[in-house]
């Protein structure tokens, strides 16, 4: 492949989005949101009252699901689901189906279709280590999980949003541990992976240094 890709994984609420669509920005390069595909399979396969134990049958959903993306919303037909996608329920009913190797398989097609020129920062899981282990630069970002819990809630908090501090921090933790458990394609850093703990950085320093490798690769 030609096309230039950076994989930025890592756990729930870690800033991955917000450092993917900054990156993206920057070089002027595509963002595939890969949460947002097993956000939006969680939700439909809800909707559509499916046990979301049964692998099989959310996997069969996805080819009928029909998924666009314009600037940076998501539609499913002419719904824009993307205020829906980003509830903390949607969130556990996509780690949820996301344990199911047939539902990753069918979802790896799809992500491997954003990869365009000039470019792509793919933001997720397991990017670096099962979507595109080719990429150029691979960034596992990491926060503790009080810093994560305090980002989401204030994040909330200014959308007028009622939280719970500790009821956001349980449900991060139960996610990452589903995430890190889970037989395939388990959140882990990549063995080629630039590890980066954005706990005390600001938005801009963590931008910085991701263009500071981009430049610097070999
Ligand atoms: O990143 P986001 O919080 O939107 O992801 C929601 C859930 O989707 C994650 O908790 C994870 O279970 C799943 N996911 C995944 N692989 C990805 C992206 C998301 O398993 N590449």
């Amino acid at each position: 492949e030609d096309v230039p890709v950076i994989t930025i994984d890592g756990p729930t609420a870690s800033g991955k989005g917000t450092l993917a669509d900054e990156v993206g920005k920057a070089l002027g390069f595509g963002v595939l949101d890969s949460g947002a595909l097993y956000r939006v399979t969680g939700l439909a396969a809800r909707r559509a009252g499916l046990n979301l134990d049964d692998g099989a049958a959310v996997a069969a959903i996805v080819p009928t699901l029909d998924l666009s993306f314009r600037e940076g919303h998501v539609y499913l037909g002419t719904e824009d689901v993307s205020a829906r996608l980003r509830a903390e329920a949607t969130g556990l009913l996509a780690s949820q189906v996301a344990v199911h190797p047939a539902v990753r398989q069918a979802l790896h097609q799809l992500q491997l279709n954003f990869r365009q020129l000039p470019g792509l920062v793919a933001d997720g899981r397991d990017m670096g280590t099962s979507i595109f282990p080719d990429a150029d630069l691979k960034i596992f970002l990491t926060a503790s999980a009080a810093t994560r819990a305090e980002r989401r809630y204030k994040q909330l908090i200014s959308k007028g949003v009622s939280a719970n501090i500790e009821s956001l921090r349980e449900d991060l933790e139960a996610r990452d541990e589903r995430d890190k458990n889970r037989s395939t394609s388990p959140l882990a850093p990549a063995q080629d992976a630039q590890l980066l703990d954005n706990s005390a950085l600001t938005i801009e320093a963590s931008v910085a240094q991701v263009l500071d490798w981009w430049q610097t690769r070999r």
